[in-house]
C-alpha cells in the first residue's frame, strides 16, 4: 500500500504546476491530481464546485462538533461565527492541498500561517486538528479505507507543518 502511495508522489512530481493550479482554482473536471484517491474521496464529500453546499455543511458542523469537543479549544472560538468558519474551512483544504502539488506556498497559506501564529496556538493542537478531520472523513466518506485516511493526511500534511513552522518562529 506505501508503494502506491509513493508512486502517486512519484507521478505528482510531474503535474505540472499551472495544470495543479487550475484545479484548485476552479475544483472542475478533468484535471488530474497527484493524489487521486484524495481527490474522489474530496469530490465523494464535497463535489466538484467550490461553494458550500448541503453535504459539506454536515460535513464540517461534524468536524467542528470533534474539534470543539476540547474544552481548550472550544474557548478560543466563543466569539468566532461558526457558520462563515465552516465555509473558511473549506476553502483552506484547497489551500492546504496546492501547497501538496505546488511546493510553494501561496499568500492565502502564508496568511493562514500569521492568523494561527498570531493566536499563539501549542502545536499539537495541530495533531488533533488532523485527526478530526479523518475522524470526520471516515465518518461522511462511504468508500474510506486506509488508503483513503492515508491519502488525505499526506495531501494535507505539508501545508499543516507549514503552518506549525510558523508557529514556533
Ligand atoms: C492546518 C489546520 C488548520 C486550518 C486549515 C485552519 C483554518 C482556519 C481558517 C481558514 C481560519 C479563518 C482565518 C481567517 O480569519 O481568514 C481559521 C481561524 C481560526 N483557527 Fe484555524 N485552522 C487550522 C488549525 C487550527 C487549530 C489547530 C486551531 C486550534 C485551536 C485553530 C483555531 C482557529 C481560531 C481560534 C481561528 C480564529 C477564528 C476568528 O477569530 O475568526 N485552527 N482557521
Amino acid at each position: 500500500m506505501l508503494g502506491e502511495l509513493v508512486r502517486w508522489r512519484v507521478v505528482g512530481s510531474r503535474c505540472s504546476a499551472s495544470r495543479a493550479k487550475q484545479f484548485f482554482e476552479s475544483a472542475v473536471d478533468d484535471v488530474a491530481l497527484p493524489n487521486p484517491r484524495f481527490e474522489s474521496s474530496y469530490r465523494r464529500l464535497f463535489g466538484d464546485g467550490v461553494a458550500m453546499g448541503d453535504r459539506s455543511e454536515a460535513f464540517f458542523s461534524a468536524f467542528y462538533r470533534r474539534f470543539l469537543a476540547n474544552s481548550e479549544i472550544a474557548e478560543l472560538f466563543e466569539h468566532v461565527d461558526m457558520d462563515r468558519q465552516a465555509e473558511m474551512l473549506r476553502r483552506s483544504l484547497f489551500t492546504l492541498a496546492s501547497f501538496y502539488v505546488l511546493d510553494d506556498a501561496s499568500p492565502e497559506l502564508r496568511r493562514l500561517a500569521e492568523v494561527h501564529e498570531r493566536l499563539g496556538l501549542r502545536p499539537h493542537l495541530f495533531d488533533f486538528w488532523l485527526q478530526c478531520l479523518l475522524d470526520t472523513v471516515k465518518e461522511f466518506d462511504p468508500c474510506c479505507d486506509e488508503a483513503t485516511l492515508l491519502a488525505w493526511g499526506w495531501a494535507l500534511a505539508p501545508g499543516i507543518t507549514y503552518i506549525r513552522i510558523a508557529l514556533d518562529k
